[in-house]
């Protein structure tokens, strides 16, 4: 594991009023400031980034903020769209780029990943990007595996990586997220923490081929999908993941506050 476990909470499009999501700033951000051995990192709605900015976003603040998104411009005629630079100039540190949901509602292409993530870069936030397969994997007619999961996610890193250099890659966060581990598709069918591991384990081979495998090993590779406070330590210690990206269970305070407990305890 590269450092300290990376403890990424994304709330979506939650919660619905500005109080809650003061209250769940406050929560996490009370409790993580007990936590020494993790890094935690919140994702609200852009509309909520400005107050916990003015608390949180100082550069020795226990909790880092980032945005779920961002355009590839630094300003401009594009109406409804936030800049890395804008995130950058409120305090956030990351942002995720290319989240499945992106991907799947607003149609954004590898490409448009590609030019995000280079935007995010220029304006010194460290991209946390996503990748990972939409169907559990199946198998041909033959029995054999069609894995679809390194098909996938080959594609997605060559094509989101391209032209981003060997000296900026260790900044990018890669994410394994299998669409259908995410907790709203799941229905209880969570990725075990061995396939996250053995996708951890491709990953890392197809940074090696991109770069090189010094670099690819200080590359931080996380986990995302259905992680919640009993499954944490599987991920973060079992499979050696370097840290979890957390959705559904990260809009509840206890449960999120657990799971930075029990990522805490493993460094003990
Ligand atoms: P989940 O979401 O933890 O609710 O599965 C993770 C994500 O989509 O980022």
């Amino acid at each position: 594991m590269n450092q300290k476990p990376l403890i990424i909470a994304n709330w979506k499009m939650n919660p619905s009023t500005q109080k809650q999501a003061e209250h769940l700033f406050e929560a996490i951000e009370n409790e993580a400031a007990k936590v020494k051995e993790v890094e935690v990192v919140i994702c609200p709605p852009f509309i909520y980034l400005n107050k916990p900015a003015t608390i949180l976003g100082s550069p020795d603040s226990k909790v880092k903020l980032a945005g779920q998104d961002c355009f590839w411009l630094e300003e401009g005629a594009y109406t409804g769209e936030v800049s890395p630079l804008m995130l950058k100039n409120l305090g956030c540190q990351y942002v995720i780029v290319g989240h499945s949901e992106r991907r799947r509602h607003f149609q954004e292409t590898d490409e448009i990943v590609n030019r995000k993530l280079k935007a995010a870069l220029k304006a010194r936030l460290r991209p946390i990007l996503c990748v990972g397969e939409e169907a559990r994997d199946a198998f041909n007619s033959n029995g054999q595996p069609l894995n679809e999961m390194s098909l996938v996610v080959a594609e997605q890193l060559e094509k989101d990586l391209r032209d981003i250099n060997a000296a900026r890659i260790r900044e990018v966060i890669i994410t394994y997220e299998p669409v259908w581990a995410i907790s709203t598709e799941a229905n209880g069918t969570a990725c075990s923490p061995d396939d996250a591991m053995k996708a951890a384990l491709f990953i890392r081979k197809t940074l090696t081929k991109l770069y090189s495998r010094p670099l690819a090993e200080k590359v931080k590779i996380i986990y995302g999908g259905s992680v919640d406070s009993q499954n944490t330590v599987d991920y973060v210690k079992g499979a050696n993941m370097d840290g979890v990206l957390v959705g559904g269970a990260s809009l509840n305070a206890t449960e999120f506050i657990k799971i930075i407990k029990n990522i805490g305890d493993i460094g003990k």
